[in-house]
């Protein structure tokens, strides 16, 4: 019989995030510079069926359950209605999302619904449009917020809005855009922000704290704590002024969640990555193209995840970024 992606810690990987890209058509200024980075070559790119082989591998004998596609930017990814399609009709069917930050997504929300897409997950950090281009670097609003809309109308319900806090950029609207995602029913999350932009500028003390967070929309709403079963979802989520609306807070920093981890990684060029901060990768892609049957990838799979740490560390001394910066490994 064969068996699943487990660590060293008790921990089972059920939850595949894949890359499909480096490349993003926004600069957030959290994420990576003005000017962008190296991309990978188009040749060291994964292609659409190695993409939809190795799910295939992660899937049929190694338990993934659910598929989550991600960037930098997955819509900028031509093959992703084929992807999502071909991913949709493994068996047993995962749950099949994005992670997107909505640009474009107007234009292919029901491509991908019709394909088999459940949920899309988007990243908007604010809803005024001078401090979405001083973050973004792009005057792009109106196409993020008809993207969001687009999903909503598809059916790819729930739709969930990601939201990083800046201290002095944005710190000051998480109400104002928990009002706003409210009236639209979107689920909204602040996320911590995690060393892990290309710059390498992240500080502790500069990174808004979930406990600031939960603070500041305390000003303007009652939370309580929604006790549904978190399992291993990152968000810790709050009913709003009662429910049955909810808003989340992703505290990876202050309150980390890797003991229930059941997440792996595949980067846009065939790396799986055991963690977020993992140090070491597997190259699945070298394998693959030198002509490893499906049986010996799902074992150097296996293999890549006896390494996986207990946590990310960030707060231990000898914490290292790793050197693929978040645009790269999909978040
Ligand atoms: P669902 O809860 O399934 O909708 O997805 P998600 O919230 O896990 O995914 P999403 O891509 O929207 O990520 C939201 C934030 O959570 C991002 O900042 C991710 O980097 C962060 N995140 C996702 N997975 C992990 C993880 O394994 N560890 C940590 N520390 N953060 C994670
Ligand atoms: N820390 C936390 N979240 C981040 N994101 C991008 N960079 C960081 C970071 N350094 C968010 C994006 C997106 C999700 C994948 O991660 O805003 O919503
Ligand atoms: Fe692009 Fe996401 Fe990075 Fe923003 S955070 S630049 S949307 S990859």
């Amino acid at each position: 019989m064969s068996t699943g992606l487990s660590d060293g810690y008790g921990r089972v990987a059920t939850d595949l995030r894949v890359s499909l890209t480096d490349r993003c058509n926004l600069r957030c200024s959290y994420c990576m510079p003005a000017e962008g980075l190296d991309w990978l070559p188009g040749e060291d790119v994964l292609t659409d069926d190695e993409v939809v082989r190795l799910v295939t591998i992660g899937v049929e004998r190694l338990g993934i359950r659910e598929v989550r596609f991600t960037g930098g930017e997955p819509l900028l990814r031509r093959g992703l209605p084929d992807i999502v399609r071909r991913t949709a009709a493994l068996a047993p069917r995962p749950e099949v999302s994005i992670t997107s930050n909505g640009l474009g997504l107007k234009h292919t929300a029901a491509a991908l619904a019709e394909a088999g897409l459940d949920r899309v997950n988007i990243s908007l950090d604010t809803v005024r449009p001078e401090t979405f281009a001083a973050i973004t670097r792009r005057d792009r609003l109106e196409d993020v917020l008809a993207g969001l809309r687009a999903a909503y109308d598809a059916g790819l319900r729930p739709v969930k809005v990601n939201a990083v806090l800046l201290r002095g950029v944005n710190d000051d609207q998480a109400a104002e855009l928990l009002t706003w995602c409210l009236e639209h029913d979107y689920d909204l999350r602040f996320i911590e922000q995690m060393p892990l932009d290309a710059q390498h500028d992240w500080s502790r003390t500069a990174m808004v704290t979930a406990e600031e967070i939960l603070d500041a929309l305390e000003q303007s709403f009652v939370l309580t704590p929604a006790h549904t079963p978190r399992g291993s979802a990152p968000a810790e989520l709050f009913h709003v002024d009662g429910g049955p609306q909810t808003v989340g807070v992703i505290a990876s920093v202050t309150r980390p969640f890797c003991g229930d981890c059941d997440r792996v990684r595949l980067t846009a060029d065939g790396q799986v990555r055991n963690c977020l901060f993992a140090r070491e990768e597997s190259d699945l892609r070298a394998a693959l193209r030198a002509g490893a049957a499906d049986d010996e990838l799902a074992q150097r799979w296996r293999f890549a995840m006896h390494g996986k740490r207990p946590g990310h560390g960030i707060d231990d001394e000898t914490f290292l970024q790793p050197t693929r910066p978040m645009s790269a490994i999909g978040g």
